[in-house]
């Protein structure tokens, strides 16, 4: 393209001057007619000027033009473009110069819509990342890294990952990653005033040469799985507990009536009285196991219909009643008639008779039991509250919780399992209904149900 730069146009316009100075000179050999020679060399020298004018226009223009967008593009701005009306080779040229454009601010629109895609990606995913060069420099850490360990990225971006991180496991986790150069597992525990614990996954990162380039670890919270662990080991641990009590006694007096003396009568029969009350809290205690783990498997265990509580509450009342009166309390029903509304009518009956066996257990002799049902406008509102011993505060969140006994001396001697509330608390879920307590020690306790009116 330098046949078109401007130097050498000057110079060809000069060669072109030359000729003209000597064609006068010639012609004004053939004519003494001053004003003739004046003609010629003044057409010569328009002809001159327009040719030039013709090769700027065409040629130098739109290399300038097109150099001024190349300088653009490769400035980064990928938006430039040549706009001059051409024709011949400079028009495929532009074109091909906006083409390459077009092609670079594509390739520029899907680089920055990646890079966006996995920063979007790196700062939302559930678990924490750190990016560390083969050198040991932090170059990446993500908002939930941050929201780990503290600080923000400015603590740790361009940091010598052991100046900064305080934690030993993590260093020894990102050590391993580097020396071993392959995937690395640990757990770490992370204490916010809350404990969570983290699985640590360092992986190598390597060039296309196969060489150590860096590493990346991901922190993966593993707190509800721990949790879940935890609370699956404490209720074998529970079962177990349970069930060794009633099978301890049981074998025990059984040896005994082996060993004594068969013809005595009376010991023999309060052996086997003990024992049979024994059998019976075990067969409860699987019953009620066998009742959670059902109302755990999955919801098709609530068989709905419509279902009047009046009726429930006149089924379930005389079977407590014998216990009630045993114990002198009395029993207060105050159920508006008619209370229709769709739910499991077994299930319903049997968080009746939990709440109201737990009333009647812990209320003293002589207290009151009243049973009272509603309807209001969203839910059936059931609510059972005694005179009993109540249940202090730290504990009201506990209830719940399978095996969990205020008072554990005093709930087996009511032969109670510890799963009576957590199984009405299933069922009240899975009716996607909810469950209350109020209570104070020594004044008594108020459970209040609501199901769903439907
Ligand atoms: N009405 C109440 N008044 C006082 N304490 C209660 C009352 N209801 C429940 N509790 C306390 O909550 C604990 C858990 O009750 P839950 O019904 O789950 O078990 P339980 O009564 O011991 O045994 P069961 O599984 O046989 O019912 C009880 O052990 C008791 O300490
Ligand atoms: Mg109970």
């Amino acid at each position: 393209m330098s046949f078109f730069s401007s130097k050498l146009i000057m110079r060809y316009a000069l060669i072109i001057l030359c000729i003209i100075i000597l064609t006068g000179a010639i012609f004004s050999q053939f004519t003494d007619n001053l004003i003739v020679v004046i003609i010629v060399l003044l057409t010569e020298f328009i002809i001159l000027m327009m040719m030039l004018h013709y090769v700027f226009d065409k040629y130098v223009k739109p290399i300038k033009k097109a150099t001024d967008t190349l300088d653009e593009l490769v400035r980064g701005n990928f938006r430039a473009r040549m706009h001059h009306p051409v024709s011949g080779s400079m028009a495929s040229l532009l074109m091909k110069i906006n083409k390459l454009a077009r092609s670079l601010s594509e390739l520029s629109i899907n680089e920055k819509i990646q890079a966006e895609q996995l920063t979007t990606v790196i700062e939302n995913i559930q678990s924490g990342l750190i990016l560390i060069d083969e050198k040991g420099y932090i170059h990446l850490v993500n908002k939930n890294f941050l929201s780990i360990f503290g600080k923000t990225d400015k603590d740790y971006i361009g940091y010598l990952y052991y100046d900064v991180l305080d934690n030993e496991t993590l260093h020894k986790s990102i050590q391993q990653t580097f020396l071993y150069e392959e995937n690395v597992k640990e757990s770490i525990m992370v204490d916010n005033g809350f404990k969570q614990y983290f699985e640590i996954v360092g992986a190598p990162i390597f060039d296309e040469r196969n060489m150590l380039k860096g590493a990346v670890l991901v922190l993966y919270d593993i707190t509800e799985l721990k949790k879940l662990e935890t609370m699956r080991k404490d209720f074998v641990a529970n079962v177990s507990h349970e069930l060794k009590t009633p099978i301890t006694s049981i074998r025990g007096f059984s040896e005994t009536l082996l060993d004594e003396d068969l013809n005595d009568k009376e010991t023999a029969r309060h052996f086997l009285g003990i024992i049979n009350e024994e059998s019976k809290r075990l067969q409860t205690l699987i019953q009620d196991l066998l009742t959670l783990s059902k109302l755990e498997k999955d919801e098709s265990h609530i068989l709905l219909s419509t279902i009047d509580l009046s009726d429930i509450i006149n089924e379930v009342i005389p079977v407590l009643c014998q216990h009630a009166k045993q114990k002198d309390i009395t029993l207060h029903i105050k159920s508006e008639n008619n209370l229709k509304f769709s739910a499991d009518l077994a299930r319903v009956k049997q968080v009746l008779i939990n709440l109201l066996e737990n009333a009647i257990n812990y209320t003293p002799k002589g207290g009151e039991v009243t049973l009272l049902s509603e309807e209001q406008e969203e839910f059936i509102h059931i609510m059972v509250k005694d005179t009993g011993i109540g249940i202090p505060n730290d504990a009201l969140s506990r209830v719940f919780e399978r095996f969990y006994r205020v008072d554990k001396a005093r709930s087996r001697n009511t032969g109670g399992t510890g799963l009576g509330l957590a199984i009405v608390k299933h069922i009240v879920e899975l009716h996607r209904g909810k469950i209350e307590i109020e209570s104070e020690v020594n004044v008594g306790s108020t459970f209040h149900i609501y199901f769903p009116n439907q």
